[in-house]
């Protein structure tokens, strides 16, 4: 069967298309209006969806020579997300399931994430048992999966990892999106650590905790920049490894604890370089990590995520009554 995703949670507009499990082409435009302001604007995102949306689709169903009557499903993210931007989604699917009679399916955002790894991938590979670290602009979890059970383990206490790097970024003035820039100041670093002069010391806090704290390593970071001691990309390396290496230890605790061998990193901060190789040094530990463009958001995910759960009886149709969650969570509603 053929179908159509569609992913407008945030501020990237995405569809993709599959034939079964395949990934036959996915179209993502991200909103590059926001680099002025160095974040998200909710209402001029969904406007931009709303003038992306319906070429996209145009687009992709001409360029894989399929008519609106060859689909069998669309699947649209219901949240969370801007209420704004997923509306847009929302009603593009709405409206397309009413005119051609197509079946509509709804998808939980980080159900999307958490089966990014596996997207063209062979379905049989994903465990049934696992870890999840669940890092991104809008979250920070560690996550336990049993078949298509997820409880959440910990949370963070403020704000997300990913919000973190785009926060530091706008105070050190680096640029958007943060995690990317800082990322890139990193490899820089790599290649000549005198370049960037001595490295401020920041903490990971909670350090016994498998809970999550970013506020205060952001705010460490403004305190550094005031007193200018040291060069901006100093601070902007030494914040990396600091908030990667809170993401790293109380993963590694829980995963010495639950005893489980694989791991999910899903999540835009799963695009972070030393992130993708924290876990070489973990004997017999099975790590997935989406492909990098698959890491940031995508309709990619929300498909093959909705395919998995297709085959396995896990998933029910949406009513044409269907509203967006902008609140949703994970574990709370029958995309579980
Ligand atoms: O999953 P995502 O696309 O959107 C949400 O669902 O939130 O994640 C976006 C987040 C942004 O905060 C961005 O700064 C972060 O992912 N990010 C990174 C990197 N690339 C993107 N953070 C650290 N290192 C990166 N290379
Ligand atoms: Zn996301």
């Amino acid at each position: 069967m053929y179908f159509l995703a569609i992913e407008t949670s945030c501020d990237d507009t995405s569809v993709a298309i599959f034939k079964n499990e395949k990934l036959l082409q996915v179209k993502t435009r991200t909103q590059l209006v926001h680099k002025n302001s160095g974040g998200v604007i909710p209402e001029i995102a969904s406007r931009e969806h709303s003038n992306n949306i319906d070429e996209l689709i145009r687009q992709i169903m001409s360029e894989e020579n399929l008519t609106f009557e060859d689909l069998s499903v669309i699947v649209v993210t219901q949240g969370p997300g801007l209420v704004n931007s997923l509306q847009i989604g929302i009603i593009a699917a709405k409206t397309l399931s009413m005119i051609y009679n197509i079946p509509l399916y709804t998808m939980n955002h980080l159900v999307g994430h958490i089966y990014s790894p596996f997207i063209s991938q062979q379905l049989e590979m994903i465990p049934e048992e696992a870890i999840i670290l669940l890092a991104s602009g809008g979250h920070t979890m560690l996550l336990y999966k049993k078949k298509f059970r997820i409880k959440e383990l910990s949370n963070t206490r403020d704000d997300s990892v990913g919000e973190s790097f785009d926060k530091v970024a706008r105070i050190l003035e680096l640029g958007y999106p943060g995690g990317k820039v800082i990322d890139g100041i990193y490899k820089d670093y790599l290649k000549d650590e005198s370049s960037v002069g001595e490295l401020p010391k920041f903490k990971i806090p909670l350090m016994n905790s498998i809970e999550f704290s970013y506020s205060g390593l952001k705010s460490k970071v403004l305190q550094e920049h005031k007193k200018q001691n040291y060069s901006k990309d100093a601070i902007a390396v030494s914040f990396m490894k600091t908030a990667i290496d809170q993401l790293v230890k109380k993963t590694k605790l829980i995963l010495k604890e639950a005893k489980i061998n694989n791991l999910f990193i899903v999540g835009g901060v799963s695009a972070n370089s030393l992130l993708r190789e924290s876990f070489n040094d973990v004997k017999d530990l099975n790590v997935f990590i989406p492909e990098m463009q698959f890491t940031t958001d995508n309709a990619a995910m929300i498909g093959t995520a909705f395919y998995v759960k297709y085959k396995n009886n896990d998933i029910e149709p949406s009513a044409l009554d269907v509203d967006s969650i902008p609140r949703m969570g994970i574990g709370k509603t029958n995309n579980e």
